[in-house]
């Protein structure tokens, strides 16, 4: 869906466009101190949902599930790195062992940019057991998907250097994340200005929750927000209950989309977002029924180009 935030950049265009016909001159018309970020492009909803098709295949070809340590787990992990390296990341896949299992974090890192200063996105991508897990959080992993995708086809050449992360046994208590910040050394802790988290975006009665955290990361998000008229509200449901947690608890900047969980969605919430008041924003909160059903488009949509202007912007 296109958003009236990206709309900027066009506008600065014909604006420079206008001054040099009527005989300005290009510095009158386009000061490099008031260029604008490079718009973020619109995701595709039909490209992110393609995505939550492959990793519902892979949970029915793998007995229900996407879980820590099961064939769907390993098997979600190679569609996504299979996507990154045709897309031209760098790809680096992270083992460690949780629960007498080995499990897999996938780090995609975008070549170019200033490598003292990381922008990086990330999503949990494995399931509970009981299901396949396309809410929670096949939702947050196909948008990351999408977003490093859409960074390769424009070839978006940011400032900072971008990494995006799909983590391995954020169920079990966000082992995978914790790994991957625990193995990191200080020097390269520091380099990480922001971590951006995307965990359940999707949620079928969907409330718009901002992580508030990092107060420019969490301004990043609700000014897209605003651009598009939605009301958002802070996070509160589950402060440390994703893999943000690992990244603040050493100090490093975070923020993040959450379209709720088990939860119910009061009336306030339903008089401005919509949906039904007194249910769960997901009832199907790790539960078999997190099938490809229980997404709102709306809600996928509108927090996928959320995800890809924050990174674009932060990055910038
Ligand atoms: N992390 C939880 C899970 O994966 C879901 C969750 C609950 C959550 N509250 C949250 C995620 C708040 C992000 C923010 O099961
Ligand atoms: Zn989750």
């Amino acid at each position: 869906m296109k958003l009236s935030v990206s709309g900027r950049a066009t506008a600065a265009a014909a604006v420079a466009a206008v001054t040099l016909l009527a005989g300005g001159s290009i510095a009158d018309a386009a000061p490099a101190s008031r260029t604008p970020v490079a718009a973020a492009p619109d995701l595709p909803v039909a490209n992110i949902k393609a995505h939550l098709t492959q990793l519902q295949s892979i949970a029915t070809a793998n007995g229900g599930n996407r879980a820590h340590g099961r064939a769907g787990y390993k098997a979600s992990l190679d569609y996504v790195k299979a996507r990154l390296d045709a897309a031209g990341f760098t790809t680096t896949v992270q083992q460690f062992t949780s629960s007498g299992r080995t499990g897999y974090n996938l780090i995609a890192d975008w070549p170019g940019g200033d490598t003292n200063q990381v922008i990086m996105a990330g999503s949990h991508l494995d399931g509970v057991s009981a299901g396949p897990g396309i809410n929670d959080n096949g939702s947050g992993s196909a948008a990351v998907l999408e977003t490093a995708l859409a960074v390769s086809r424009a070839g978006y050449h940011p400032a900072k250097h971008l990494r995006f992360a799909w983590w391995g046994a954020e169920e079990l208590g966000m082992v995978g994340s914790r790994y991957y910040v625990r193995n990191l050394s200080s020097a390269n802790r520091a380099k990480i200005k922001g971590y951006l988290n995307f965990d359940m975006i999707g949620s079928p009665n969907p409330g718009y929750f901002v992580y508030d955290d990092d107060p420019a990361i969490e301004k990043t998000f609700k000014d897209y927000f605003t651009g598009l008229g939605i009301a958002t509200e802070p996070e509160t449901e589950g402060d440390g209950r994703s893999d943000h947690a690992s990244f603040k608890n050493v100090g490093i900047p975070v923020g993040g989309l959450f379209s709720g969980a088990d939860y119910l969605k009061t009336a306030a919430q339903a008089a401005k977002w919509g949906g039904t008041a007194g249910r769960a924003f997901d009832r199907c909160y790790h539960s078999s029924c997190d099938t490809t059903a229980n997404i709102n488009d709306t809600a996928l949509d509108r927090n996928g180009d959320a995800v890809a202007h924050a990174v674009w912007q932060l990055s910038s």
